[in-house]
């Protein structure tokens, strides 16, 4: 089955052809980030117009690769929340169009489910797993039972993982995404700082990280007030590892609680190269395994919606071309 995936949820216009759900034959991905790093962050109205500009060259381009013609095409399936409202449309109306025009069923996709589908895309993994999604706008460790069948266990109370990258990468002066340079300047630094490791010994599987934040803002106004020079490679080593204990540690804790195995984790920060050498040094030392996509698939692309796409429609069905885009729909 040729499954043509669509994602306009943020900052990436994205067109994939994935065949069965799991085999990749295109995936291509329009980044906005040169654009929107002039303004610190993704300005939601600039995001849109850029969408509309890109959705149509992304989806030729995608066809091209995999050397399928539209006629191939026996469903399309372009994410519908959650994001940004106006950059979800953009994506979700073209999906619903073009199969419209061209009598292919349609389904409309969650991103997070997209996100959680990541991983199922040229590996083995099959259900029951736990899955740690952590992405720019969410945090949810998720307990997958089958294709269809997720019990949210935890969730953040405020800001998601990658949110807090993003606004500590600001106040140092990093630039956006701030992800991927704390995660390189960590590798070079060491953990001086004492940063806390909030909600990591409570009881439940919730997250929160603006008291780290916090705290952070605090330690550098306190030095910068005492004339002392900050050493960002540690500042960032003692954020990324107030991090990762929490988001390690919970998960950890609740996969020998539910008494699970398997553990995948997906969204933008499972590219931290950080976070993968703890779980490597967890699959050694503990009787785990654990699946991280390539870090192409970690952050957002149109292949995971195709993959998440898939597996709705086999259990579901197509959805109504009446469904509207959600900005704030949950898993
Ligand atoms: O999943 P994603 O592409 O978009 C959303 O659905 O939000 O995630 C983007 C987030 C950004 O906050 C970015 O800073 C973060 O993923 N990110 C990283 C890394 N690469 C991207 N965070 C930590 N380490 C990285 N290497
Ligand atoms: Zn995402």
């Amino acid at each position: 089955m040729i499954v043509l995936g669509i994602e306009s949820s943020c900052d990436e216009t994205a067109a994939a052809i994935v065949e069965d759900g799991r085999h990749i034959r295109s995936n291509i991905i329009s980044s906005q980030i040169d654009i929107h790093k002039k303004y610190g962050g993704v300005v939601p109205e600039v995001a849109s117009r850029k969408h509309i500009e890109m959705i149509s060259p992304v989806v030729e381009e995608a066809l091209e690769v995999a050397n399928i013609d539209i006629s191939q095409v026996d469903l399309i399936a372009a994410t519908r929340g959650p994001g940004l409202i106006g950059s979800l449309l953009v994506g979700l109306s073209y999906g619903k169009a073009l199969a419209f025009a061209n009598n292919i069923d349609f389904v409309g996709v969650n991103h997070m489910e997209g996100h959680i589908s990541a991983n199922y895309l040229d590996t083995d993994l099959k259900p029951p797993f736990l899955s740690l999604v952590v992405s720019g706008g969410h945090t949810y460790l998720v307990h997958v039972k089958d294709y269809l069948s997720f019990e949210v266990i935890g969730r953040t109370r405020d800001d998601a993982a990658g949110e807090a990258y993003d606004k500590i990468a600001r106040t140092m002066g990093l630039g956006y995404p701030g992800g991927p340079k704390i995660d390189n300047l960590a590798k070079l630094g060491q953990p001086t700082i004492d940063l806390p490791r909030v909600m990591l010994k409570e009881d439940h599987y919730d997250f929160s990280f603006s008291g780290l934040k916090t705290a952070v803002l605090n330690y550098i106004n306190s030095q910068e007030m005492k004339g002392n020079e900050i050493v960002k490679e540690d500042l960032a080593r003692s954020f990324q590892d107030a991090v990762l204990d929490v988001l390690v540690g919970k998960t950890m804790r609740l996969a020998k609680e539910l008494n699970v195995k398997t553990i995948a984790v997906s969204g933008g920060v499972s590219a931290n190269d950080g976070l993968r050498k703890r779980f490597e040094v967890l699959e050694a030392e503990e009787n785990i395994k654990a699946y991280f996509p390539s870090k192409i698939l970690s952050t957002d692309n149109a292949a995971m919606i195709g993959a998440a796409g898939y597996y709705q429609y086999k259990r579901q069905g197509v959805s109504d071309f009446s469904i509207k885009a959600v900005a704030n729909l949950g898993l």
